[in-house]
């Protein structure tokens, strides 16, 4: 497998690829970039080693199974190659078409997009049937899920391959078609922001919203504190495709949302959010 980007999402991703024995190739843009998200490639390891889940012995074997390399070209024998760049559409796409010109015709090339329409990153590919969204979700190696995103040129034997690659990565496969948020981001973002609304508008606190959907739901987190693990400017961004893609105000963001990311409170990564860190 190729990975191209080891922020969070493709470390997880590579860490995850890794425990179920696959190769993994990683691509990052410069050799500073790379050694950081190789780093948090044995974080992750080392977190499974504390848990007791993997000998410290066997991780060690599977990160000499993780090749790092600042040239693309490195995917050229690749099954599969997944992108996992920053959440931009022409950012992506410019990696995709660097993709596009090293994946043969019999090598499935992944996105894990969040929000960014599959159709649309397969403009300007080759194989645009061999292209398909890979979504995973944060932390990769704990969330089960794998929401596969068929576009509208994607073949069912890309699907099915896909398939097999994310269920021997452990994930359970959830096959959604495409259209704006997929599934995941269009049923969890409008509750964040309905949440974000609640506290706009002095409805409880910020720690009573969150209660109310953990003890009463059963949520891990709730929507804010998720928000804020997600990425405040993620969430916007992400209601921001939403409100344009089906142009139905249900989906307009909460303007307390696009205060918070004005502000530079993006959540956990900034140091605070709706919390601090
Ligand atoms: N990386 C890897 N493993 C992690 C981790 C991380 N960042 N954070 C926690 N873990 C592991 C721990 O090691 C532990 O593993 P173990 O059971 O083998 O010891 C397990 O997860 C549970 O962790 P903790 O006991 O430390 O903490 P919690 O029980 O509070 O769980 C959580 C932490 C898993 C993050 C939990 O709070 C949770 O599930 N939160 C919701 C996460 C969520 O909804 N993610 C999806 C976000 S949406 C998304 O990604 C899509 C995008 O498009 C927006």
């Amino acid at each position: 497998m190729g990975v191209l980007g080891l922020g969070t999402m493709g470390s997880g991703i590579a860490q995850t690829a890794l425990e179920s024995g696959i190769e993994v190739f990683a691509v990052e843009l410069n050799d500073e970039l790379l050694s950081k998200g190789a780093a948090r490639v044995k974080d992750g390891l080392e977190r499974r080693v504390r848990s007791g889940k993997l000998s410290s012995g066997k991780s060690s074997s599977l990160l000499s199974s993780l090749s790092l390399s600042t040239d693309i070209s490195s995917f050229r024998n690749c099954d599969i190659i997944v992108e996992a760049v920053f959440e931009n559409a022409e950012t992506k796409s410019s990696a995709l078409a660097s993709i596009g010109r090293i994946a043969g015709e019999g090598t499935i090339v992944a996105s894990n997009t969040s929000s960014i329409s599959i159709t649309l990153l397969s403009k300007g590919l080759k194989y645009p049937g061999n292209f398909i969204g890979m979504h995973f979700f944060n932390p990769v190696p704990v969330m089960k899920l794998l929401e596969l995103v068929r576009g509208y040129l994607t073949t069912n034997e890309t699907v099915e391959k896909a398939k097999s690659i994310g269920e021997k990565m452990g994930k359970e496969v959830v096959e959604v078609r495409d259209y704006p948020g997929f599934v995941s981001n269009r049923v969890l973002m409008p509750m964040i922001n309905e949440a974000a609304f609640a506290l706009m508008e002095g409805i409880a606190r910020k720690e009573d919203i969150d209660r109310v959907m953990k003890l009463g739901m059963n949520h891990p987190m709730g929507p804010l504190e998720l928000a804020d693990f997600i990425g405040v400017d993620v969430c916007l961004d992400i209601m921001n495709v939403l409100y344009s893609g089906f142009k139905d105000p249900k989906y307009r963001p909460c303007p307390l949302l696009v205060n918070m990311v004005n502000a530079g409170r993006t959540g956990r990564k900034s140091g605070e959010g709706f919390y601090k860190y």
